[in-house]
């Protein structure tokens, strides 16, 4: 096992930014749906995570960008599902909402993103098949499923890819972007 130290290394995910607007319909359903939960935490940043890559190091990371680069994806239509409690078994420990993806768009995208990061063994795809979903809240210490009213948000556009770094801080984790990717 080879420990990397936090100062040599970037805590690295790649996401799909939603539009404002969904983000703003979303704080609105958070809080009336999440209303007096002390159980949960509401997630601030909410994306749609394709890869979670762990601690890379720092002279790695324009690896990581540039197998990026060449991954190229037209933008396509998204829809918020219904509420799903991750993982599927034992205690919960995420909010989560789910995504219908019409076109394939999406599935496509993070299957093209996980090959070519897999390619500069950076990134090690998870065993279970990936689950396209958006976090809304994180359960404090674990808990059980609740009821939930479905998020009434219209169809979106997904336009742009990003890669970012997540710094654990007391408060919660910051995500700063690294490299953002366009669709085209
Ligand atoms: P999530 O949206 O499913 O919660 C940054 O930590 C992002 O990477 C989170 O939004 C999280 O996705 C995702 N992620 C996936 N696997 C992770 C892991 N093992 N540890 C932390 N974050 C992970």
């Amino acid at each position: 096992m080879s420990l990397i130290w936090a100062e040599e290394a970037e805590r690295l995910f790649v996401a799909c930014d939603l539009p404002r607007e969904v983000v703003r319909a979303l704080s609105r359903w958070q809080l009336h749906e999440l209303e007096g939960r002390d159980d949960l935490r509401a997630t601030v940043s909410m994306h749609l995570t394709l890869a979670f890559l762990g601690d890379v190091r720092k002279d790695k990371v324009p690896h990581v960008v540039e197998a990026l680069a060449t991954v190229p994806f037209a933008p396509f239509a998204l829809k918020l599902d219904e509420p799903v409690f991750l993982p599927r078994r034992g205690a919960k420990k995420i909010v989560a909402l789910s995504l219908s993806d019409p076109g394939g768009g999406l599935r496509k995208l993070q299957a093209d993103v996980s090959r070519v990061l897999a390619q500069t063994g950076l990134f090690k795809p998870g065993k279970r098949p990936w689950l396209p979903h958006v976090t809304v809240a994180r359960y404090r210490h674990g808990g059980q499923p609740f009821a939930l009213q479905n998020v009434n948000i219209p169809q979106f556009g997904v336009v742009r890819m990003v890669l970012y770094s997540s710094l654990l801080e007391r408060a919660g984790a910051v995500h700063t972007p690294v490299a953002s990717f366009p669709a085209s």
